[in-house]
């Protein structure tokens, strides 16, 4: 497996379940967040994309987003030296632009700090949503073309997706979503359109090392294949 998408979901009803407020259960959410991480490492994958901030995201109570914002600059600072031990590149997708000017200064520290790092990329997708995405590939392409830099003949998928946040990063070839909710909420849509999809009934913040080891062997088990026969395909890599 190349690239792992996680939309990381369930925080709040893990707290609700253990009477804590929200912003606990984001904070445990970090916790796993550290735990994932480091056993998606250990296995290796190059790649892996976390929803960590929705463009809807912003539609929640004040509180809890400048909650997740602290939260947020909070784990930068206290994870580098582990990105950084375990040799893990963090990047974002998405934007900073709309954070407050302390969370994103703390992200673009951590960004810089870890840009050498070779062993994964970790990519945090803050304030992210797959239609923007789409959007920003779409207005960055016409206003090459209008400038006369870019053919319209010449726009194909793989010239389109170097526009997109992803540019240069395999497509996910698991996406999986905690909290048993089966919907995309916006996360990568043009990147998923052949990734296998996985919905597991357990809380983000419940998540274990070995909840990836299983999510993996299910991976494994997955026949993919991209509108070819079944016989023309070799097993997942
Ligand atoms: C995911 O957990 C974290 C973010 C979206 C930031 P939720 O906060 O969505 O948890 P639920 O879905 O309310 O349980
Ligand atoms: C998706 O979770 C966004 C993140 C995990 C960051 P949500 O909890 O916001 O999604 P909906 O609102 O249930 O679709
Ligand atoms: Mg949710």
């Amino acid at each position: 497996m190349q690239h792992l998408a996680i939309i990381m979901d369930g925080n709040g009803r893990w707290a609700e379940e253990q009477g804590f407020s929200r912003i606990d259960g984001h904070r445990r959410g970090a916790v796993a967040v550290r735990l994932i991480t480091t056993r998606v490492r250990e296995l290796g994958i190059p790649y892996l994309t976390l929803f960590s901030f929705s463009t809807e995201n912003w539609r929640r109570p004040d509180g809890e987003v400048a909650g997740l914002m602290d939260l947020l600059c909070t784990y930068c600072d206290e994870e580098t030296p582990t990105l950084l031990e375990q040799g893990i590149r963090l990047n974002v997708i998405g934007g900073l632009r709309r954070f407050p000017q302390s969370t994103a200064a703390a992200v673009e520290r951590a960004i810089k700090a870890t840009a050498h790092c070779a062993g994964m990329t970790l990519n945090l997708a803050l304030d992210y949503g797959g239609r923007d995405d789409i959007l920003r590939a779409v207005r960055a392409v016409a206003s090459r073309v209008k400038e006369g830099q870019l053919e319209i003949q010449d726009i194909d998928e793989a010239l389109f997706g170097s526009f997109l946040s992803t540019a240069g990063m395999p497509d996910p070839d698991l996406l999986l979503r905690t909290s048993g909710e089966q919907r995309l909420s916006n996360f990568l849509l043009w990147q998923l359109s052949y990734s296998e999809l996985l919905f597991i009934d357990r809380w983000w913040p419940d998540m274990t090392a070995s909840d990836i080891d299983d999510a993996v062997g299910v991976y494994i088990g997955r026949k993919r294949r991209f509108g070819c026969t079944a016989q023309q395909m070799t097993p997942n890599p």
